[in-house]
């Protein structure tokens, strides 16, 4: 099966194919987002670079074009109709497959009752979270033996009817004001915490350290490319097992009727390796990230130690947002897969929501995003700036222009400038914290 779309025809088996050993025990792994060792069916093997994304759940307006354009490049075939590789869903009620990760936590607590806990006392930069007591996907899988044996990830595959319908309970709230017909709300909503609240949560392929459904594929059809850590599923050695269905926790690899294979976000790979005409020969951001018309997300490839923990990388986007100011956090860490998509949570969420979903990191990250300081600010213009990757900014310090508290803290706000460079030192991305404001002159006050 080849894939078509603006980059040309490609066929996804012409790629070389790692992570090919049949696993007989489970491995010893270390996952920095939970502090500790854990078991996988494979031994660690990083790649020198790693796909890894930050989405700004501030930002997200639900519009959809993300969504839109991933499937117009890559899922508008027959049997593809259900298949959704970027989906936006409304948190809490929403979620594609339905409910996808209530169930997955629903069976996580039910294989470890009141056990899901982390201990946040003992943070290292090996894990700035602390450390999960809990049992991950892999290893609560072992307390799950079937007639069939033990799966090698807890996890469930969805009914047909949970893929239809992506998007629904989109814009429903919950809350704990309840409304009066005819009437508005009288007193409105404040910070740090709204009581009737919902956000949008844009969702990838996380293209994990640990993937799930590579783990669990008893093809070895599923494998992750040294060079950027792309996880990719070889159409020719597929059988449509649906184990990776059932093993992914984010329920990202989508089974097709049409082929009897799955299939899942490719990560826009020949964007990545500058092969889309667009970029010059330089590494592109993927076609969800470029379309992105909230300016939520910002797309890296970031550099790996040899146990698998990020180089340091100070002026690299990524590095900062995730390593030195702490603010875009993994989803769902506790489930063991390392995912490498990264959230900076909506700050108006209660935070015992956030918590479950973005793990202990929360109640600072929303914090300092909610005051930022000067550096913070200066990288989040990076957002949909460029649409190729930036690899690392500089900033020119401008002059102060505003002050005020924010809940009682002093906020300062800069006019710096912020610029990108490309992978190759190119210049492509020069912004203030400021937004010029251009005054259309009195002559042209009606043309456009
Ligand atoms: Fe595999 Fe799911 Fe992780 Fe993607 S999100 S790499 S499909 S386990
Ligand atoms: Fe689709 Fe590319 Fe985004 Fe993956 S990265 S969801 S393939 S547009
Ligand atoms: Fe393997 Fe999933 Fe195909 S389990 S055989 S990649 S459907």
């Amino acid at each position: 099966m080849g894939h078509t779309g603006p980059m040309g025809r490609l066929r996804l088996t012409d790629l070389r194919i790692v992570n090919q050993k049949i696993p007989l025990f489970m491995s010893n792994v270390f996952n920095w987002q939970l502090g500790r060792d854990m078991d996988y069916p494979y031994d660690a093997a990083f790649p020198q670079q790693q796909f890894a994304f930050v989405f700004n759940l501030n930002r997200c307006i639900g519009c959809q074009s993300c969504t839109m354009a991933c499937k117009s490049t890559w899922t508008f075939s027959r049997g593809q109709e259900n298949m959704w590789w970027n989906n936006v869903e409304t948190k809490p009620y929403g979620g594609y497959p339905h409910h996808w990760d209530v169930k997955i936590l629903d069976l996580l607590e039910r294989a470890n009752s009141g056990g899901q806990t982390w201990d946040t006392k003992v943070q290292s930069p090996k894990g700035p979270y602390g450390k999960f007591n809990g049992k991950t996907i892999f290893e609560a899988a072992k307390l799950n033996v079937s007639s069939e044996g033990a799966q090698k990830a807890l996890g469930y595959l969805p009914e047909d009817e949970e893929w239809s319908a992506p998007n629904r309970y989109e814009d429903h709230p919950v809350g704990s004001e309840k409304g009066v017909k005819g009437q508005g709300f009288k007193g409105g909503e404040t910070l740090p915490q709204h009581k009737t609240w919902f956000f949008y949560l844009a969702r990838i392929c996380n293209h994990c350290s640990y993937p799930a459904c590579l783990a669990a594929c008893p093809r070895n059809a599923i494998y992750k490319r040294p060079e950027d850590g792309i996880v990719l599923i070889d159409q020719e050695r597929c059988r449509g097992y649906r184990k990776c269905l059932e093993a992914c926790p984010y329920k990202k690899s989508l089974y097709r009727g049409t082929t009897r294979t799955s299939e899942k976000c490719i990560a826009c790979f020949p964007r990545v390796e500058g092969r889309d005409q667009h970029g010059g020969g330089l590494p592109m951001q993927t076609r969800c990230m470029a379309a992105c018309i909230g300016h939520i997300r910002l797309q890296g490839l970031v550099e790996m130690n040899q146990d698998g923990t990020w180089k340091e990388d100070r002026h690299s986007p990524l590095y900062y947002l995730v390593h030195v100011a702490k603010v875009a956090l993994p989803l769902y860490p506790q489930f063991g897969t390392e995912p490498n998509g990264y959230y900076i949570p909506p700050r108006w969420v209660p935070r015992p929501y956030l918590q479950q979903m973005f793990g202990p990191g929360v109640d600072a990250a929303v914090e300092k995003y909610a005051a930022p300081d000067r550096e913070l600010l200066a990288v989040l213009q990076l957002f949909g700036k460029d649409h190729r990757i930036c690899f690392r900014y500089e900033i020119k310090e401008g002059p102060k222009v505003f002050e005020t508290e924010v809940r009682g803290k002093k906020f300062e706000l800069y006019n710096d400038t912020i610029i990108g460079y490309a992978k190759d030192g190119t210049k492509i991305i020069e912004t203030t914290v400021e937004e010029p404001l251009h005054i259309r002159p009195d002559k042209h006050a009606n043309s456009i």
